[in-house]
């Protein structure tokens, strides 16, 4: 590490305290000035839909008189250099000329759209997943955008869930490195740089743990559950300095995630001393009322600003109640100065109130809407998060010569779906995205023919389109088939209670495998699908999510093999419906099944095997991978020492090839019980073929820490497993001892 002599350290800490000293009393100053209006002003966000083009296009002069007269302190749903402008305008025509933040969902991408985010986490690749945020909030910025409610790191265990295409997974450790990464990418090199917009850990808090996956519902759960599993991501994201946090729309234990002091106030502001702001979720103060919390707008606004929510999207009940809260002496001014002071703060941050316009800027806009590096990166990023389920026959990768390839399924030939849901809408989307149908085309031979048919459209119920289909695929050498489910049917309020293909898709399938012709089985989708048919049937399977603006190229990269897949499944797929919620970290009960065919009076299913039909950490690849030489530095540990693992692992296969080599451990006994294995390591290497490697891990007591149910956070003595392997299911173990 470089040295610097103590007076440099101080001159530059120096520096930044006085900056941020500055900032805060400029913000003092600032507030000593508004009214109060002016203060619930700077609280309310309000949404641009109807006002897309501009505010000269709008038909409800309202929101832009309210803008004027300093009532509205962010806006989202605005897009563009010039439209941003013109809305800053508005805001700087107001007494305390206070600029307002745009803020955007720029979830998985943005004028270049890179996979749905649990593909992403499917590459298990941090320092991509971080250039991905990069990338999207250069692009972003450049349209105006100071803001993204990003990254989602809601732990999901239930694919019924259509959000859990957003976030990371089930596992918390992964999602909360991918959650870190995330925020470093769109953050970049901290506020104020011009190409660094603020992140937002969403949603707070257990949103995932949905009850039945059905989204917006309630969640009830211990708070030792809620602490170990769905907090970390947070914590972390808020140590990190994440510039938001958002709220989630569920209640947790019967209060609303909205007006919940518990998360809001003691753990998040006080305890965790996070020094940014929250946004409500969409009109989530005002659903208060439904949820039966509060009784009328007065009630939710009181309890939403008491417990710690900042900013109000969309509910328009701050503005309307706080002044009148305030003066009848039902909120303390100190909390509505306490909200305002967080946002003006991260305004000052941003370096908004030194140009307002500084992020509308049409000339790098103009460079930032085709730029072909980002496409050149989104390409290779949608090949890393591909996960190949099966190759039994090695029929992939397959020959760029095959004399005559069909390609059969709904989402060929489709372009905006390869979006997939939560992506910015431009006009000429369907001109930028490469379909399946041109990217394999495109790296097809030129003497070699791709046939087409559609078969049956996503959700049919009629399969008047088969007959074509089966006769194309007679004319072929390989089928490829694309199934799954329509990009639409995952994302916010797409929760679904039937996981298999939407439609007469399973149908279609069966039909063309009774051609005989050799069938490369791709699946588009938004979560884990239940595909046990095919599963059983099919030799060659690849999950392919939607992976973005370049999604052909990237999938025809992995089918001719420019690519060869290493992804590996952030979730577990379930063999039905009825084993969700499955998740590979769960507890071992008192009568588990020993083997997955257990049904006898054991935790099981009495018409189901135990085990899920892919397993957490699952993937293959064309090559194959030998561990070897697995040993640990001691089994025996004292104290702070430190465990060292080492793995050799070989490339023993035909291609080169990336390998995600994963470790887990579990505790053995516990006073609280412990779950059956925990990821605490992974590397992803790159190996060429011959080569091999060893790997290795260090434990300290640090990763060994856990919730008991007094909230304590501590490790115990004892002993544990420690295995290390290719995924969940398939690892070595042995076991050590730790003494205190
Ligand atoms: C979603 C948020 C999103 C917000 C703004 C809500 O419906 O739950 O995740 O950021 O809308 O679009």
């Amino acid at each position: 590490m470089k040295k610097y002599s103590l007076s440099f350290l101080l001159l530059i800490f120096g520096i930044s305290i006085s900056a941020q000293k500055s900032i805060d009393q400029k913000v003092t100053e600032l507030l000593s000035k508004m009214t109060l209006e002016e203060k619930a002003g700077q609280l309310v966000q309000y949404s641009g839909f109807e006002y897309a083009t501009g505010p000269q296009n709008s038909n409800s002069k309202k929101v832009l008189e309210e803008i004027k007269s300093g009532k509205v302190g962010s806006m989202l749903n605005v897009t563009g250099a010039e439209e941003t402008k013109a809305f800053q305008k508005l805001a700087l025509e107001s007494r305390m000329k206070i600029p307002m933040i745009f803020g955007q969902d720029v979830i998985h991408g943005f004028r270049t759209t890179f996979p749905i985010n649990l593909g992403q986490a499917a590459s298990w690749d941090l320092e991509m997943i971080e250039k991905s945020e990069r990338i999207a909030a250069i692009e972003a910025s450049a349209y105006g955008i100071q803001w993204t409610f990003a990254p989602m790191v809601d732990i999901a265990r239930d694919p019924r869930w259509g959000r859990v295409m957003e976030g990371s997974g089930e596992d918390t450790y992964l999602g909360t490195k991918i959650g870190l990464a995330r925020i470093k990418g769109f953050q970049g090199k901290g506020l104020g740089n011009i190409d660094a917009i603020m992140a937002t850990a969403k949603h707070f808090a257990a949103y995932g743990a949905a009850v039945g996956g059905r989204d917006y519902n309630s969640v009830d759960m211990s708070l030792r559950q809620l602490h170990e599993t769905y907090l970390p991501p947070f914590k972390a994201a808020s140590e990190a300095g994440v510039a938001t946090f958002m709220n989630s729309f569920n209640d947790i234990n019967g209060v609303p995630a909205t007006a919940n002091k518990y998360i809001l106030r003691d753990l998040l502001k006080d305890q965790w001393k996070f020094q940014g702001f929250v946004v409500s979720d969409w009109g989530s103060i005002g659903e208060m009322i439904k949820h039966g919390y509060a009784k009328d707008n007065a009630e939710a606004g009181e309890k939403a600003i008491l417990a710690g929510s900042d900013m109000d999207m969309e509910s328009n009940i701050y503005m309307e109640q706080l002044p009148k809260l305030v003066k009848e002496g039902k909120v303390d001014i100190k909390f509505v100065d306490d909200a305002v002071r967080r946002i003006l703060i991260k305004k000052f941050e941003l370096g908004l109130f030194d140009d307002p316009y500084k992020f509308s800027n049409s000339e790098r806009q103009k460079q930032q809407t085709n730029n072909l590096e980002h496409r050149k990166f989104g390409r290779e990023f949608g090949a890393k998060s591909v996960v190949l389920l099966k190759n039994e026959k090695k029929l992939l990768p397959l020959s760029k010569s095959t004399k005559t390839v069909a390609l059969i399924g709904p989402f060929g030939k489709e372009a905006v779906a390869m979006h997939g849901f939560w992506s910015v809408p431009f006009k000429d989307d369907a001109q930028r995205i490469v379909t399946q149908f041109d990217g394999i085309k495109n790296q097809l031979d030129k003497n070699s023919t791709l046939l087409y048919a559609k078969g049956c459209n996503e959700n049919d119920d009629n399969k008047s389109m088969f007959a074509e289909a089966i006769e194309t695929a007679k004319k072929a050498d390989v089928v490829i088939m694309t199934l799954g489910e329509g990009h639409a049917m995952s994302g916010e309020a797409k929760s679904r209670s039937n996981l298999h293909f939407s439609g007469v898709q399973e149908e279609l399938l069966k039909e063309i495998a009774k051609t005989g012709k050799p069938i490369v089985l791709m699946i588009n989708a938004g979560r884990p699908l239940v595909f046990d048919w095919a599963a059983d049937n099919i030799p060659t399977i690849v999950y392919s999510w939607w992976l973005g603006t370049e999604a052909g190229n990237s999938i025809a990269d992995v089918i001719f093999g420019n690519v060869n897949p290493g992804g590996k499944l952030p979730m577990t797929f379930p063999r039905t419906e009825g084993q969700i919620p499955i998740y590979y970290n769960h507890y071992n009960t008192g009568r588990p099944a020993g083997k997955s065919t257990d049904r006898n009076y054991v935790s099981a299913y009495i018409d189901l095997d135990n085990d899920p039909k892919f397993p957490f950490g699952f993937g293959l690849s064309y090559t194959d991978f030998k561990y070897s030489n697995f040993n640990l530095s001691s089994d025996n540990l004292k104290g702070n020492q430190t465990l060292t693992i080492n793995v050799n692992v070989a490339n023993t296969g035909k291609f080169d090839g990336e390998e995600v080599v994963q470790l887990y451990i579990r505790d053995l006994f516990g006073k609280v019980v412990r779950p059956i294995k925990e990821l605490k390591g992974f590397q992803k290497i790159f190996l060429k073929k011959g080569e091999n490697r060893n790997v290795t891990f260090k434990l300290t007591p640090e990763d060994l820490k856990f919730y008991d149910d007094t909230l304590n956070y501590d490790w115990e003595a004892g002993e544990f497993e420690i295995m290390v392997g290719t995924n969940s299911n398939d690892l070595m173990t042995k076991k050590i001892v730790w003494e205190k």
